[in-house]
């Protein structure tokens, strides 16, 4: 019997390596580099704990206010205290926005603030509450400024546009409430 040529075993291809996919989030390239983007972020983080315990602030005598004045204050300090809650949330999409974590904590809130939380003023106080919201709009107003020069040295302009908005809000409440006491 004549021998038959034994067949060849088909060739095995080897498989090829592929490069892995691409699958987690590109480093952030926006431009700015990473400490400066720290820098304006960790700016941002106090401003937007000024912004919410001056806005808890303005909520809590919006509640207590008594006497004389208090159709007017209870209708002033909710105008402020509605648009204070809704700014709140660009800032804090301004840090994420940078890489950064949003503070979001009342422990954080009281360790970044440069605002005191407020202690118990009687309703019937109602200037007192009104000179506490001057300082506090007035506080706000200069963190703005600070993290607006921070932000315009980085290059950073949808900040320096953000703090420069809050700045003409707040100077416009602290003109308001100072007038009040005048
Ligand atoms: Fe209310």
């Amino acid at each position: 019997m004549a021998k038959t040529k034994a067949e060849k075993p088909a060739k095995v291809e080897k498989p090829t390596k592929t490069p892995p996919a691409e699958t987690g989030a590109p480093q952030i390239d926006i431009g700015i580099s990473t400490s400066e983007r720290r820098k304006v972020a960790d700016g941002l983080s106090n401003f937007l704990a000024d912004s919410y315990t001056l806005y808890l602030k303005t909520h809590n005598f919006h509640w207590n206010v008594t006497g004389p004045m208090f159709n007017s204050l209870h209708v002033m300090f909710e105008t402020q205290y509605t648009e204070a809650w809704t700014a709140l949330d660009a800032v804090a999409e301004r840090i994420r926005a940078l890489g950064y974590r949003a503070p979001g904590s009342y422990a954080e809130f009281v360790k970044l603030s440069s605002i005191s939380d407020s202690e118990a003023v009687d309703g019937t106080e109602w200037r007192e509450m009104v000179r506490q919201l001057v300082v506090g709009n007035e506080a706000v107003c200069r963190t703005a400024r600070k993290v607006l020069k921070t932000a315009d040295s980085a290059g950073d302009d949808p900040t320096v546009d953000l703090m420069t908005q809050r700045l003409n809000i707040h100077e416009k409440n602290a003109w308001m409430l100072r007038s009040l006491l005048a």
